[in-house]
């Protein structure tokens, strides 16, 4: 199955400044748009705090590097070992952390798998009906030891494939275009659903179709 080429420019937040300093971009929706499903004070917490650590961690390791001041997140990470030793480490993890926060703030705005949908028809043609891509990638985001994400990605050939990455690690920096994402850090539902990562699965996808 090959994805339409829009769906490959649907890079999140374009709108926003994509170099040093990096801003925290707003939701772009309320704190309480998505209740039930995520509650609003996960939404907070999750947004105010943790993303704005990432935020100001990548400023601050790369303050000291003006050369590298206009870099994307996406050079940043796919691009890493070009950068000095030293913050090596910590622009992969705290760009990460920006890029894929990014990613999901902006894809939960948007119920990216609403029928009709270009997505979701890739998606349907790809793994044969969206329950089956829905039980794979639930799955998927079942079996994450940890922190980390599961995908959809489209590869440089356009096919789609399902998997996880650990911590703020993400498909960019495997060549794959991000397509579709869930955040199963325990700080993205612990408050909602405590340790129960299934509830939590289940709505999200709820808040995407
Ligand atoms: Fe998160």
């Amino acid at each position: 199955m090959f994805v339409a080429e829009s769906q490959l420019q649907a890079a999140p937040a374009l709108e926003y400044q994509n170099h040093y300093p990096f801003p925290l971009i707003p939701l772009g929706y309320a704190y309480s748009a998505l209740e039930p499903y995520i509650d609003t004070k996960t939404m907070e917490l999750h947004h105010d705090r943790h993303l704005k650590t990432y935020v100001d961690n990548l400023n601050a390791a790369l303050a000291p590097y003006p050369e590298f001041h206009d870099w994307s997140l996406e050079l940043l990470l796919t691009q890493n070992d070009v950068l000095p030793d030293a913050i090596q480490t910590a622009v992969r993890n705290n760009a990460g952390g920006v890029y894929n926060h990014n990613f999901f703030f902006s894809q939960l705005g948007k119920s990216p798998l609403k029928q009709g949908s270009i997505l979701r028809s890739d998606i349907e043609q790809t793994f044969g009906s969206f329950a089956n891509f829905k039980d794979a990638f639930t799955k998927a985001a079942l079996r994450v030891f940890g922190s980390g994400y599961a995908w959809l990605s489209s590869d440089k050939l356009g096919s789609m494939q399902i998997s996880t990455t650990a911590n703020q690690s993400n498909p960019l920096e495997l060549g794959l275009q991000p397509l579709f994402t869930i955040d199963v850090w325990e700080h993205a539902y612990y408050l909602k659903h405590y340790n129960v990562r299934a509830d939590y699965v289940a709505d999200f996808f709820k808040l995407s179709v």
